[in-house]
């Protein structure tokens, strides 16, 4: 059996805490087959039997323990999971980015309270074990996409994306909007609005008409813009929250089968 098989199954006899090291617990993301199709806290692995990776998909979250020397790792949560995954298992997933506490990527649940794992230190006491899960309630926990992997996105539909997540949330835009100077309470601005198109965009979002309805239950938040475009020659990033705003007025306004001849008219 290939070593990309065994993702996800502790070593052969289990992990074992030796001198010096720390016991680390996590949330696992990848459930072992048990008797009742259910993932167990706390089960070792022994008698797993060797499936193709995708027998190990999860059924329910558990925890596994893994025992880390933090002698040698470096001091944050973060750290210790990097290494983990390096070392131990690849199967380990979690997101991070920034390893500065900026984009908020990392945050978990690190022994009971919501925090940053890149700006957490691990805690040195090696006589009880660190428990790490996921903060529940914030991730999308609803039915598994169609796969049950992934939420799939053409090319095409990927490139849509392009010139809106790059957004750095500066505000140069809104600040150098005349539409937002005078309405800051009705209009929402166009750094808003650009972070509101980069989600009714996403063709992997399921609530696209919501968030339309929400940006025009009252007109001036969306409609207010005058096409000025002051923000687009203002972003540093070169984007173009005019456009991005302009769009959504035509996806809120008309039909999609009118769309292209109403673009065609207005430009
Ligand atoms: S100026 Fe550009 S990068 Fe900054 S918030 Fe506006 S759209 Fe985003
Ligand atoms: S195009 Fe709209 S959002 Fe941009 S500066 Fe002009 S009024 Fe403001
Ligand atoms: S990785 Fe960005 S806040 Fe932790």
């Amino acid at each position: 059996m290939g070593q990309s098989q065994r993702r996800g199954l502790p070593r052969a006899g289990g992990p074992s805490q030796g001198a010096g090291e720390r016991r680390v617990c996590r949330t696992e993301v990848r459930a072992k087959p048990a008797a009742d199709g259910a993932g167990r806290e706390g089960e070792e692995g022994e008698g797993v039997p060797d499936l193709p990776v995708e027998s190990h998909l999860p059924s329910r979250p558990f925890l596994q323990s893994f025992f880390v020397d933090l002698a040698t790792s470096g001091p944050m949560v973060l750290d210790v999971l990097q290494r983990i995954k390096a070392e131990q298992d690849p199967s380990l997933s979690y997101r991070r980015s920034c390893r500065e506490g900026i984009c908020g990527s990392c945050a978990m649940n690190i022994d009971g309270l919501n925090n940053l794992a890149c700006l957490k230190p691990i805690d040195n006491d090696a006589s009880r074990p660190s428990m790490i899960t996921p903060p529940s309630h914030v991730r999308r926990q609803g039915p598994r996409p169609g796969n049950g992997r992934e939420y799939r996105q053409s090319p095409a539909e990927r490139k849509k994306l392009d010139g809106l997540y790059e957004c750095i949330l500066c505000a140069c835009c809104s600040g150098a909007c005349p539409e937002y100077w005078w309405n800051p309470e009705s209009f929402l601005g166009p750094a808003t609005l650009l972070q509101a198109y980069r989600w009714v965009s996403d063709s992997r979002d399921e609530y696209t008409a919501e968030r339309l309805q929400a940006l025009t239950e009252d007109r001036d938040k969306l409609h207010r813009c005058r096409r000025v475009g002051n923000c687009t020659a203002n972003c540093p990033k070169s984007l173009d929250p005019e456009k991005a705003i302009e769009t959504m007025k035509q996806e809120h306004l008309y039909p999609s089968f009118l769309r292209p001849l109403h673009s065609t008219l207005s430009v």
